[in-house]
């Protein structure tokens, strides 16, 4: 047994998915304790002595807040090379789109994936990965998408799969063959789909675990919604669960093919319609929203304030990608769903905790305070939520545990 007391709050975050309205709703316990058994929480309440067993390992909170362990529900982690060319080209004037059109963008990183062997993809990374994690992330998400060729994309999973076993957070993979179509098949998109979705490869992918999701970039320099159909179509037969880039730069009745789909959910939704918004709750979507990716880009934030009085669950990720989004650490993302999108920072961390385990299908286990779920936990060095994302610039994770394991030793 583990007790962590001297909280001085303990952020009571259901288990997911949370919808929209009930978000704002959590409740919060001052001056608490959370006794840990093994991997999992067995109490939490009040701090008085005859709650806790006297011969408790403990750790002390020093009053600062603890919530569940973040869960960054979108990321493409596992990326090779950079691409601060395209950041100035953007700063002088050119549009993401304009970029992939002239064949730069995501082909860039998939040139240096590419010539990347899978160690070198592990080695970039690892540190990724430690950084994430002393910002208080437990689980992530992480896609494939830069290969683009059977090998590579595999080599991506694999290198996934292989992070797994050298270091603590929990990783969930994403098949994102259908991110482009790659240089050599230009103007040929369906033979490029038809070679990353055979029956081969997703056999694959299936047998191996290499990944549970599968993906699909709805975009004009991407796929259409028909070839999203299809290729999501052929992904469910081998068990992948669907997930959208959705709605991002064109609205193309992408957020309705992912309630069509039942897609665990669908991410980005800067351009999504009444009609996306009613599919998806009708399907039970959640709704991923990446404020630092709007942020990053310089364009307009998805409707936040919409989805939620919705009823859509909604949570927030990072999209860490060396395009879009190369902004790593969750926290400052969420203060960004705050500012940006007016979420409260109480509805902010609901999305990126109980709504991302539900992006992820992690929900029954992960990231809620409930007795019963696993022990992945984070101490604040400051008392509240609200104190926390109102400090963006700072690094306030004091412990990390996952599992019940404290991994982030508290200092001094
Ligand atoms: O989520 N939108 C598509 N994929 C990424 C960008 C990837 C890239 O530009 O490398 C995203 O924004
Ligand atoms: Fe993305």
């Amino acid at each position: 047994m583990l007790v962590i007391r001297n909280i001085g709050e303990l952020v009571l975050v259901p288990p997911g998915p949370v919808p929209g309205r009930l978000m704002r709703t959590v409740e919060r316990i001052r001056s608490a304790a959370v006794l840990i058994d093994g991997e999992r929480i067995a109490w939490f309440g009040p701090e008085t002595q005859s709650n806790i067993p006297s011969d408790c390992e403990s750790i002390d909170a020093r009053g600062g807040c603890v919530l569940p362990g973040l869960v960054d529900c979108h990321t493409h982690a596992v990326f090779a090379g950079t691409r601060e060319g395209e950041f100035v080209q953007r700063i002088e004037g050119k549009s993401y789109t304009d970029i992939a059109q002239a064949g730069g963008g995501i082909r860039v990183t998939v040139e240096a994936v590419r010539r990347a062997s899978e160690e070198e993809l592990v080695e970039t990374a690892l540190p990724r990965l430690a950084r994430m994690l002393r910002n208080g992330v437990t689980t992530a998400e992480i896609k494939s998408g830069y290969g683009l060729t059977i090998h590579d994309e595999l080599k991506m999973l694999e290198a996934v799969q292989r992070l797994r076993s050298i270091q603590p957070m929990e990783l969930a993979a994403t098949y994102l063959a259908a991110h482009t179509t790659p240089r050599e098949f230009s103007g040929r998109s369906d033979e490029y789909l038809d070679l990353v979705f055979s029956d081969e490869v997703l056999a694959r992918l299936r047998d191996e675990r290499l990944a549970e999701f599968c993906d699909v970039f709805c975009e004009t320099t991407a796929f259409t919604i028909e070839q999203a159909r299809r290729v999501l179509t052929l992904a469910r037969r081998f068990g992948l669960r669907a997930k959208l880039h959705a709605d991002q730069i064109t609205q193309m009745g992408a957020s309705t093919l992912a309630g069509e789909f039942e897609a665990i959910s669908a991410d980005h939704l800067e351009k999504i319609d009444d009609a996306g918004m009613a599919a998806m709750k009708r399907a039970g979507c959640v709704a991923v929203l990446l404020p630092g990716c709007s942020w990053f880009l310089g364009v307009e934030q998805a409707p936040a304030r919409r989805l939620i009085e919705a009823d859509l669950p909604v949570a927030v990720a990072t999209d860490y990608n060396p395009g879009s989004s190369m902004v790593e650490p969750l926290p400052l993302v969420m203060s960004m769903a705050c500012t940006q999108m007016r979420m409260t920072p109480i509805e902010v961390v609901v999305a990126a905790t109980a709504n991302a385990a539900a992006a992820l299908n992690r929900h029954d286990r992960l990231g809620a305070i409930q007795v019963g779920m696993q022990a992945d936990l984070v101490v604040l060095d400051v008392p509240s939520v609200e104190r926390w994302l109102y400090e963006p610039g700072r690094n306030c994770v004091r412990v990390v545990m996952k599992q019940g394991r404290a991994l982030v030793k508290p200092l001094g």
